[in-house]
C-alpha cells in the first residue's frame, strides 16, 4: 500500500517535472493513455484517480467492443455456408425441410450483418485512436483482406437470395468448399493484425 503511494507520488513528481502547469484532466489522460504500450502514460493516467468504465483505457474498450463484434460476423461467416452444404443437399426431396433453412439463412445473415457493421465501425473507431496504424504496411494487407470479406458477405447473401427463390445452382460439394473461404481470411487477418510482419 505505502509502495503503491510512493510509486503513485513519483509519477506524479515526473509528470509536474516533464509537464508544468495545471494538470489535465484525467478523462483526458485517459484517452492519451492509448500511446501504444506507453507503461508511463497508463500509469500516469490511472495516478489521476480517474476509476471506473474508462478506466482501462478508451482504446482498449473500443478494441475489446471490436473484436465481440467480429466474432459476432465470424459466427455467421461460418455457419451460414454450412446451412448452404445441408440446404443443397435436400435437393428437391423436402419442401418442408427447404422452408425450415430459408427461414434459419435469412435470420442468420440479419445476425451476421449486424455483426459486420458494428465490426466495421469499432474497428474504424479504433483506428481512429492510433491514426498511425494506417502508415504500416500490415494494416493495408488486412485492410484489403477485409474488403475481401465483405465481398464474400456479399456473395452469401446472393446465394441466400437464390435459394430463397428456389434457383440454387451450386452443389452441396461446391457449398463445401465455399465454407472453407472465411477460414483463410481468419488465418491472414488475425496473423497481421497479432504478428504486425511488416
Ligand atoms: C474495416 C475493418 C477493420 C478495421 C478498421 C480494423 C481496425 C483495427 C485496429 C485499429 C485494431 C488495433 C490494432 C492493435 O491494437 O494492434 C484492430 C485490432 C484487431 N482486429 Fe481489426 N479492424 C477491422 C476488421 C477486422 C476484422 C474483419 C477482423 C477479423 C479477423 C479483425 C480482427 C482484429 C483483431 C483480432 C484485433 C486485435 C489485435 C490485437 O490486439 O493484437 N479486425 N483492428
Amino acid at each position: 500500500m505505502k509502495l503503491e503511494h510512493s510509486r503513485r507520488a513519483s509519477i506524479e513528481k515526473r509528470r509536474k517535472e516533464s509537464r508544468p502547469g495545471p494538470r489535465p484532466p484525467a478523462f483526458w489522460l485517459h484517452l492519451r493513455a492509448n500511446d501504444y504500450g506507453d507503461h508511463a502514460k497508463r500509469a500516469e493516467a490511472k495516478a489521476a484517480g480517474f476509476q471506473g468504465f474508462m478506466q482501462g483505457s478508451f482504446m482498449l474498450w473500443l478494441k475489446a467492443l471490436h473484436i465481440i463484434f467480429v466474432i459476432t460476423w465470424f459466427a455467421g461467416l461460418f455457419y451460414l455456408p454450412r446451412l448452404f452444404v445441408y440446404h443443397a443437399a435436400l435437393g428437391g426431396s423436402d419442401p418442408a425441410g427447404a422452408e425450415r433453412f430459408k427461414i434459419m439463412e435469412r435470420r442468420l445473415f440479419t445476425m451476421m450483418t449486424i455483426g459486420a457493421v458494428l465490426a466495421i465501425l469499432f474497428g474504424g473507431a479504433t483506428l481512429g485512436q492510433v491514426p498511425g496504424f494506417m502508415q504500416m504496411g500490415w494494416m493495408h494487407a488486412k485492410l484489403t483482406l477485409v474488403a475481401g470479406l465483405i465481398v464474400y458477405h456479399f456473395w452469401c447473401y446472393r446465394l441466400l437470395t437464390a435459394f430463397r427463390d428456389n434457383r440454387n445452382q451450386h452443389s452441396e460439394r461446391w457449398y463445401r468448399g465455399f465454407n472453407e473461404v472465411p477460414t483463410l481470411f481468419l488465418f491472414g487477418i488475425v496473423i497481421l493484425v497479432v504478428v504486425k510482419p511488416f
